[in-house]
């Protein structure tokens, strides 16, 4: 499904990415760990067109998303749920949400039709959203509600289910437990399980590398822009270097 090979990315002189390689194969939950500054960001806008590459491409199966604006990436099946939720405070959940399936079918949602016109005109937009309000009943019930007053785990919940409005055949998602209460780091979580069993393939960064691998079923180490470590999720778990570093246990 998803390719990454060997992609550089630089800031200025700072080398952020240098040559990675990764695969998320269809259907697979995949997790990238590693320290703060590893490039794990860095690696997901890549993938989305929000930097431009080095070296290296990506594909999603037989077309080249490197070279491409994010717009297009997620027109071609790439959703983002990027770090910090970045939902329009000031705009309804439904808003929030109708915004993220513009991308669908790549029309400008402020053309002729006007808002409520091209939305009234994209019936997948309705089932997308009845999809989004099933799978997050508690975004239904504030659907008219500003999305800036939705508590933290809402607002997560919102990011997520604006990315699956877009129809999205791969859905990357950077640390979307991020200062959630550690139940809510697992309903997450359990929801990331179920999206997959349901046929999405997801590329998962996180901090928490412990609650990673173990929804995971493979998973990239990052260290200093460079894939040190892969393996199975469970390998990883009981991995010396992996456990010493990412996960808090000395080895004995
Ligand atoms: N816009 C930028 N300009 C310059 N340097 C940047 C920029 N964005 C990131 N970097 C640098 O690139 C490196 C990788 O950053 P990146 O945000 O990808 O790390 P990360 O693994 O996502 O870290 P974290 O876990 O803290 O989110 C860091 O050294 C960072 O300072
Ligand atoms: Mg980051």
């Amino acid at each position: 499904m998803l390719r990454v090979e060997g992609v550089s990315v630089s800031y200025g002189r700072v080398t952020a990415l240098r040559e990675v390689s990764l695969i998320v194969n269809d259907g697979e939950i995949v997790t990238l760990i590693g320290s703060n500054g590893a490039g794990k960001t860095t690696l997901l806008n890549a993938i989305t067109g929000v930097v431009p590459l080095k070296n290296g491409n990506v594909w999603l199966d037989d077309c080249r998303l490197s070279g491409l604006s994010s717009h297009k990436t997620v027109r071609l099946g790439v959703g983002y749920v990027p770090e910090g939720r970045q939902t329009f405070g000031a705009m309804s959940v439904k808003d929030n949400l109708t915004l993220g399936s513009y991308s669908q079918r790549g029309r400008n949602p402020l053309s002729t039709l006007g808002y409520v016109g091209w939305f009234l005109h994209h019936p997948s937009i309705q089932s997308n959203l009845e999809m989004v309000f099933k799978l997050f009943p508690i975004l239904k019930e504030r659907q008219k509600q500003q999305a800036g007053s939705l508590s933290g785990g809402e607002q997560q919940m919102l990011a997520v289910g604006r990315a699956l409005m877009s129809s999205p055949k791969i859905l990357l998602l950077d640390e979307p437990s991020l200062g959630l209460a550690p139940n809510l780091v697992r309903e997450i979580l359990k929801l990331l399980i179920r999206l997959r069993d349901e046929g999405l393939t997801i590329l998962l960064v996180e901090q928490d590398a412990a609650a990673a691998l173990k929804v995971a079923d493979r998973g990239y180490v990052m260290e200093r822009g460079r894939i040190t470590i892969e393996g199975k999720a469970k390998e990883l778990l009981f991995d010396d270097r992996v456990r010493q570093a990412y996960l808090g246990k000395t080895v004995a």
